[in-house]
């Protein structure tokens, strides 16, 4: 259950934007710093779980400053990445191929995309469901899609730091080098997730096959996979 202090629907929306507008000039070096580089590495298993083949097309969807777009490019990809918040891209250190759009309602046609990527952004968007559809429509049958976002471990002293460093120790380096109120949001913003099993079951629902859930570093990430029928 979401935390009830949290906003939802529209407000939320609007919340989660303005939020990655202000603490976007920040946002790769605070990622880096909170960490400890580890989000580098879930993105290339991300990446690399989709085993794409040389010159796919890729989406990378809520881009943020484009970290899965620079990794994709330097693999030979070619790739697009959007974000609803106008702040995030225009803070990215690439210039072609970013696109303001929201993932409910994505600038794309259908059956675009060999694969899409997505990291760190489910627990960020209003609702499931439609986003979900949105994949399934711009991804070409038979492509992959590949969502990491951050997890609790599961086992009860791996959760008792994780939980002492994500609710106590981010918030305060957050409110040190950037924003506190969104470095108060972003471990809150957990508590929007759904367990692994109802996402495997939104995303089977959306059109998806071979869905799959990964937990990564001990359980502080966790990878979802599948293939548009
Ligand atoms: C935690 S950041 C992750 C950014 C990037 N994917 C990364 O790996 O660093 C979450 C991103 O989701 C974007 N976002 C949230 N809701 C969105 C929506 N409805 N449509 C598009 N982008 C959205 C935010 O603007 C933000 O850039």
């Amino acid at each position: 259950m979401p935390d009830p202090n949290l906003p939802v629907g529209t407000e939320k929306a609007a919340f989660v934007k303005e939020m990655f507008d202000t603490i976007s000039p920040t946002y790769d070096k605070l990622n880096r710093i909170i960490t400890f580089h580890l989000d580098q590495i879930w993105r290339r298993q991300t990446l690399n779980s989709l085993q794409l083949p040389a010159q796919a097309s890729l989406l990378d969807l809520a881009c943020g400053t484009g970290d899965f777009v620079k990794l994709a490019r330097s693999q030979g990809y070619r790739c697009v990445g959007t974000d609803f918040s106008y702040g995030m891209i225009s803070h990215s250190q690439l210039s072609t191929d970013l696109v303001v759009s929201d993932a409910m309602n994505l600038c794309f046609s259908n059956d675009s995309f060999d694969g899409i990527t997505c990291g760190f952004a489910l627990r960020n968007f209003t609702e499931l469901p439609p986003v979900f559809r949105e994949l399934a429509r711009v991804l070409r049958p038979g492509g992959g899609i590949a969502l990491l976002e951050v997890a609790r471990p599961k086992s009860l002293v791996m959760r008792a730091g994780h939980g002492i460093y994500f609710n106590k120790i981010v918030p305060f380096v957050g409110g040190l080098l950037s924003d506190k109120k969104a470095y108060r949001y972003l471990p809150a913003s957990v508590s929007y997730l759904p367990p692994a099993d109802t996402i495997t079951e939104l995303l089977s629902k959306a059109g998806f096959h071979n869905v799959t859930h990964k937990l990564l570093t001990s359980g502080a990430a966790q990878l979802f996979t599948a293939t548009k029928e």
